[in-house]
């Protein structure tokens, strides 16, 4: 296992109802005038927003709303919420909603006490200032809850890059597993996805004697192939959402990343789909980790062979774990597409006129410099080769 730090300050308040005493929770992290952050309209929709305000005022604490987060956000809308803090003095950042209003959120949260452009920080600057943040959570999927990252699409150009700093790990989380009853069940399984995939990132890794993780990882995609199913059929299913909410907080939090190399590849390549196509990072993930896994088998085949027997019950082929590692991957892909989650490019809109180019754009530029992916080093021509595999 390699030396590591895991600082990870978050208050998390889980449950039914919690919603109700945000204010409470944001006087006692410092917050007297609150930027209300959230997506585009499931919120106000379900009356969780106008709970989240009563609160709030409650506690005699003022706000200001910004909505209109897009999934896969965007930067302008970062420039306008800097703006509007800035304007009015804010001094906490509220996001309510799923990743996508939580990394917007996050990214207002830096800009707003930083001089130069917020961009800065996804080409690489490490976020070390922000004002505080929290979340009330209505998805299970992106993590970033409990997580010190941020992924923002510049709208100049069209591209995803992500930002980290531990002054992106929220003050406190509120993780109510009944909100997320309100979600399409394709949002669900999205999100899911999201989660394996976080798990999958960190467990493929070329440190060796990582025993305690790799079970902790096996122990929580365990419970995404059990859970996720009956969450996927029935949103409402408060006793499986609730169980997936905690894995997808545990699942990127980096308590599984700790002491060890790891990927994002995989993450790195979706990014380039969702940027272009706006499909859902979920859904491109589930057409990404096939393909990856497939084309990097041969750097490591005994572990892919080990997570195909402990998590999809595969069995042994001792002779041949080639086929035992094959066998995880269809078993992988058997059970997203069982939750209805697309397995190739036409399913998801993508086109293969723009290989080269997404492949270009994940190697390169804004803080890449050629390869990409801690577990196997990816070039442009694997990027371009991962993508064909998923034609
Ligand atoms: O915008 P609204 O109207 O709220 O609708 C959203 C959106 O359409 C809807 N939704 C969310 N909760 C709902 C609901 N609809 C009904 N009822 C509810 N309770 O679901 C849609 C997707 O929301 P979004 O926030 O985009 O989902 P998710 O949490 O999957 O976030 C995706 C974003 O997170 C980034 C992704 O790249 C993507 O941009 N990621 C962020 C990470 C991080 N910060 O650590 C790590 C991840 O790997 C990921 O890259
Ligand atoms: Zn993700």
């Amino acid at each position: 296992m390699d030396n590591f730090t895991f600082y990870s300050p978050t208050y998390f308040v889980f449950g039914k109802d919690e919603e109700n005493n945000t204010g409470k929770y944001v006087k006692r992290f410092g917050g007297s005038k609150v930027l209300i952050h959230y997506g585009g309209g499931s919120v106000v929709r379900s009356g969780l927003l106008d709970r989240v305000k009563a609160s709030l005022e409650k506690e005699g604490i003022a706000h200001v709303e910004l909505g209109g987060v897009m999934p896969n956000p965007r930067s302008g809308l970062v420039y306008e919420g800097i703006d509007l803090c800035k304007k009015e003095g804010v001094d906490f950042v509220l996001a309510v909603g799923g990743g996508s209003s939580i990394d917007s959120a996050k990214a207002i949260a830096a800009g707003v006490v930083y001089d130069g452009d917020f961009w800065d920080f996804y080409k690489g600057k490490p976020v070390t200032e922000a004002l505080p943040i929290a979340t009330i959570l209505t998805i299970s999927a992106a993590g970033s809850e409990g997580s010190p990252d941020s992924v923002i699409t510049q709208e100049d150009g069209m591209y995803k890059r992500g930002a980290s700093g531990e002054a992106f790990r929220p003050a406190f989380s509120i993780l109510n597993p009944a909100l997320t009853a309100t979600l399409p069940k394709y949002q669900v399984a999205c999100g899911i996805t999201d989660i394996m995939a976080h798990l999958f990132e960190r467990y493929f890794t070329t440190t060796k004697e990582v025993e305690v993780i790799d079970r902790m990882i096996e122990g929580l995609l365990l419970t995404m192939v059990k859970e996720g199913p009956l969450a996927a059929a029935d949103p409402a299913n408060y006793d499986a959402e609730a169980n997936i909410m905690w894995a997808g907080m545990m699942a990127h939090n980096n308590s599984c990343g700790v002491g060890r190399v790891q990927d994002w590849a995989s993450h790195d390549i979706e990014h380039e789909l969702s940027a272009i196509y706006d499909c859902a990072h979920g859904a491109g993930l589930a057409t990404v980790f096939p393909a990856w896994m497939a084309y990097n088998m041969k750097h490591d085949v005994a572990r892919f062979a080990q997570l195909a027997v402990r998590v999809w019950g595969c069995e042994m082929d001792f002779q041949h774990p080639e086929n035992t590692a094959k066998a995880g991957i269809e078993a992988l892909k058997a059970f997203s597409k069982s939750i209805g989650m697309p397995t190739s490019f036409a399913e998801l809109g993508a086109k293969e006129a723009d290989i080269e180019k997404m492949a270009e754009t994940a190697c390169y530029g804004d803080g890449r410099e050629g390869t990409i992916g801690g577990f196997a080093k990816l070039n442009k021509d694997d990027v371009m080769a991962i993508y064909k595999l998923m034609l």
